[in-house]
């Protein structure tokens, strides 16, 4: 027994409270060289924020069964202890804290009348309780900013990109996925993402963040190009095939009759004026033509938003060396977010990467290379950044 207790029978415990399972020997040994002090009741490192959990909790939610062999799980919580130890040890594994009367008598209560073990533990870990514990970490919530490593502590932020089918390992740290989450994050906590909304997306080649909105929305219009130099790239994301076919890209099912590709360049937009309550674009615009182009694409987008309609974009940000291509510096990303007519949501957070210490990325000879937020090209190192507008009543 070490001096804290926690000994390989109480780690054993937990694991079997909250993850419904023994640890694996990797995980004991872990455990053990990593205990807390004696006076710190938690103790199970990293249980209640893995992914595993997580995953159980969503499926106790929806009341779907987690274990293959029920009552066999339910046998190993019966050989834990007495009602009273197992209430207690249900209360230090999942709220941190010591069983209090009333709550250990309830429990108590409930297991003498013939409850499973297994339904306290869950209706313990699905409490409100336990929901204010969960939501009570903090974590980063802004919307205009630099690619930021720290979404990936956001849970809310985190469930939107496993949404998108997205993989949610730390190591996979792209700015890609970035991109695509945070644009849903914005809209969603800007309240723009309704069922009765409108949105169109500009050089959205086949993006999938197309048919996660499709499955969400009213409407929802791709335009690109779809001709010349983004056909052939590697990714292909200008594929003109698209038009034609949606369904190959389709990354899960979809509603087919909310989404349209036409093929139009994002400087005119052939729609009406104040058409659309989102008018959004992803690593796109810087490359319409420099800063005259992308201003006109912003223009445009501005036109065909419904007054109070949200413009998001996102787009290159240089961090430093050298001018390059396709790259905005940030005054050029300034000027862009004062178009006439827009107004940011908020200030853009610039300092992300003085937050962060991270070994740019050499997009021409190691493209794969992750994680991906902050990449160079020869000398000029540069990053995402993403830009929430909403359109001025007046405009
Ligand atoms: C880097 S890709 C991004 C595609 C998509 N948004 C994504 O994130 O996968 C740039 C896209 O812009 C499109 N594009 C380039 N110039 C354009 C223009 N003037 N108008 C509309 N789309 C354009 C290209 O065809 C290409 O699909």
């Amino acid at each position: 027994m070490n001096p804290a207790g926690r000994d390989a029978t109480f780690i054993e415990q937990a694991y079997w409270i909250v993850l419904n399972r023994p640890p694996s020997a990797l995980e004991l040994d872990d455990q053990r060289r990593n205990h807390l002090n004696s006076d710190q009741v938690t103790l199970s490192r990293g249980l209640l924020q893995s992914t595993e959990f997580r995953r159980l909790r969503t499926a106790w939610k929806n009341r779907q069964d987690t274990h293959t062999d029920p009552a066999a799980l339910e046998q190993a919580l019966q050989r834990l202890g007495t009602n009273e130890f197992f209430v207690e040890r249900v209360y230090e594994s999942l709220l941190a804290r010591k069983a209090d009367e009333g709550g250990k008598q309830h429990y108590m209560t409930v297991l003498a009348g013939g409850e499973r073990r297994t339904n306290v533990a869950r209706a313990m870990a699905l409490s409100d309780e336990f929901a204010v514990r969960w939501t009570a970490v903090p974590y980063d919530t802004q919307l205009c900013e630099l690619a930021n490593p720290a979404k990936w502590d956001n849970p809310e932020w985190m469930d939107l990109l496993r949404s998108l089918g997205l993989s949610d390992d730390r190591f996979s740290m792209h700015r890609k996925p970035y991109e695509l989450t945070q644009f849903i994050y914005g809209c969603q906590r800007l309240g723009a993402l309704t069922e009765q909304a409108d949105v169109v997306s500009i050089g959205a080649g086949h993006e999938i963040v197309l048919y996660w909105l499709a499955n969400r929305v009213n409407r929802v219009v791709a335009t690109d190009l779809y001709e010349g130099y983004w056909t052939e790239r590697r990714g292909r994301e200008g594929d003109p095939s698209v038009l034609a076919r949606p369904d190959d890209f389709a990354p899960f099912p979809y509603r087919q009759d909310r989404l349209t590709f036409m093929k139009m360049d994002g400087r005119q937009l052939d729609f009406p004026d104040n058409s659309f309550d989102i008018a959004y674009s992803l690593s796109s615009i810087e490359h319409f033509g420099g800063m005259e182009g992308a201003s006109q694409t912003i223009r445009e987008m501005t036109r065909v938003l419904k007054p109070g309609g949200i413009l998001a974009l996102a787009t290159e940000y240089a961090l430093a060396g050298p001018r390059g291509e396709d790259v905005f510096q940030p005054e050029e990303v300034h000027a862009l977010a004062q178009q006439p007519g827009l107004e940011l949501v908020e200030p853009i957070d610039e300092r992300v990467w003085n937050r962060y210490q991270t070994a740019p990325v050499d997009v021409v000879h190691d493209p794969y290379r992750t994680p991906h937020m902050v990449v160079h090209v020869f000398d000029t190192v540069f990053t995402s950044v993403m830009l929430f507008l909403r359109k001025l009543p007046s405009a």
